[in-house]
Formats: C-alpha cells, structure tokens, sequence
C-alpha cells in the first residue's frame, strides 16, 4: 500500500501543559514518520484563515483566539492510510468521548483544548500541509 500524508497541530493546550514530547512519541510509535515540523505561535489572521471552513460555527471566534493564545508545534505525517489512522490514533473531538489511549483522551483538556488537529481528508490534508510548508505545495 501506497504512503500518504496527514497533517496535525499540537495545538496551545498540548504545547503549555509540556506534552509536546509525549505526543510526538505517541505518534511515531503509532507507525507515523515525521515530513516536516514548525514550532510557531499563528496570529490570530492565521489562525482564522487555517480554520476558514468553520467560519459559520458558533465555535469559530472563541477557536480563533484559542488557536492564536500560545506557540503550536505544525507537523506533516507519513503512513499509510495516514488520515484515517491518524483519526483513530487521536480520538473524538471530545476529549470525553475519546476512547481510551488515544491522544486526545491521554493529554486534552476539554473540546476546545483538545490537544490536537487531524486533517479530515486527503485533500485537506495536502492543503493544511502547503498552508505551513511550501514542500508541499501541489505542482
Ligand atoms: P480538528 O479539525 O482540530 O482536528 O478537530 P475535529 O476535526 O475533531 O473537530 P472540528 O469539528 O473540525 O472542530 C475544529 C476544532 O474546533 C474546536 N471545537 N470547539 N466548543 C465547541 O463546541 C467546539 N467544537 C469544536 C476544537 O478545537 C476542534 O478540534
Ligand atoms: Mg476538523
């Protein structure tokens, strides 16, 4: 089977509470390589531009200002079948309804705090990786 790319956050709750170093080993033990990683603290205009999809949620502005309160840790991951494993490896957006091991049951906080981003699809993941790395970009 052919490897694929997802890309993740390790969003400001992960990186405060110092899990950034647990999170990554969870992640290669999971059978993920690591492709590229910025440790960055996104203004506010990035962090709403990234999440631009979400922008009718009622979530949206509150997630904005959360996004943009601390430095982020952006990786692209390699595996195969990376984005749906990677779903599975990090648990529902609830950190209350994360089955237990998964990333977000280990290290999150609450469902805005919830320790990390996974792309949701192939094609998002190609462009949430070109958004942080130009390696990525499609040609
Ligand atoms: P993500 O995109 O960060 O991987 O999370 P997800 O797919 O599991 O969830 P999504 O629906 O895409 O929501 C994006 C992020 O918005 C925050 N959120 N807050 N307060 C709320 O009800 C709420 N719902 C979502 C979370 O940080 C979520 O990961
Ligand atoms: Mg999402």
């Amino acid at each position: 089977m052919t490897k694929s790319i997802t890309f993740t956050m390790l969003k400001p709750d992960a990186v405060k509470n110092n899990y950034t170093g647990k999170i990554i080993d969870h992640v290669l033990n999971a059978g993920f390589s690591l492709k590229a990683m910025k440790y960055i603290w996104l203004t506010a205009e990035q962090a709403g531009s990234f999440y631009a999809v979400h922008k009718e949620r009622p979530f949206y502005n509150d997630l904005v200002g959360y996004m943009s309160s601390g430095p982020i840790v952006a990786i692209v991951l390699e595996k195969e079948n990376a984005v749906e494993d990677f779903r599975k490896t990090i648990g529902a957006t609830d950190p209350q309804k994360a089955e237990p091991g998964t990333i977000r049951n280990l290290y999150a906080q609450s469902i805005e705090a919830n320790a990390v981003h996974g792309s949701d699809s192939d094609v998002n993941a190609q462009i949430e990786a070109s958004f942080f790395f130009s390696k990525f970009e499609q040609f």
